[in-house]
């Protein structure tokens, strides 16, 4: 167990359905040392949460922020964009606003971004399977989208249902 999971970053990971997570995010346009240190933060909480991947509108912040981490590889996603896909895979997704909710899901097998670090430096990121999946994933959440939102009907409305009963409350 790391000793991360002790630090208290004071970002709160909100849970669905939150309005904040249905919102679509701003653009960074100023690259300082409080951006740097949000991204530091968003690290953090996503690893004491074991988490892959946390965007900032999942601690209610509504700017074009993510953090990506697999594979022993991190990534930061400032103001991400999708160059291009390619493929088709499906399989196991989940959320860390949705806890204990997976769904079956088809995403593109390979996808190439370009993303903003800190600094306002471009990157080019390729991703291949859970990459992809996890580069998607929290790209989706800046444009106010989440993973549920790919299900059916039906499938989304016994996830709600599921959540409710989680939480006691009400939808
Ligand atoms: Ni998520």
């Amino acid at each position: 167990m790391s000793d991360e999971k002790f630090i208290d970053t004071g970002l709160k990971i909100l849970k669905y359905p939150n309005p904040v997570l249905k919102k679509m995010s701003e653009p960074v346009e100023i690259f300082d040392d409080e951006l740097a240190e949000f991204v530091q933060k968003l690290f953090l909480t996503m690893r004491a949460s074991n988490g892959v991947g946390l965007a900032a509108p999942q601690v209610g912040i509504s700017k074009r922020v993510a953090v990506v981490e697999y594979d022993d590889k991190s990534y930061v996603l400032v103001n991400p964009r999708l160059i291009s896909t390619e493929g088709e895979q499906e399989g196991e997704e989940g959320c860390l606003s949705f806890p204990g909710i997976y769904a079956n899901l088809k995403r593109p097998l390979k996808v190439k971004i370009e993303a903003q670090d800190v600094k306002g430096n471009f990157n080019t990121y390729e991703g291949e399977g859970y990459t992809a999946r996890a580069f998607l994933h929290e790209m989706d959440h800046l444009d106010g989208r989440v993973f549920i939102d790919y299900l059916s009907n039906m499938k989304r409305g016994a996830i709600k249902k599921k959540l409710a009963k989680n939480t006691g409350g009400h939808f």
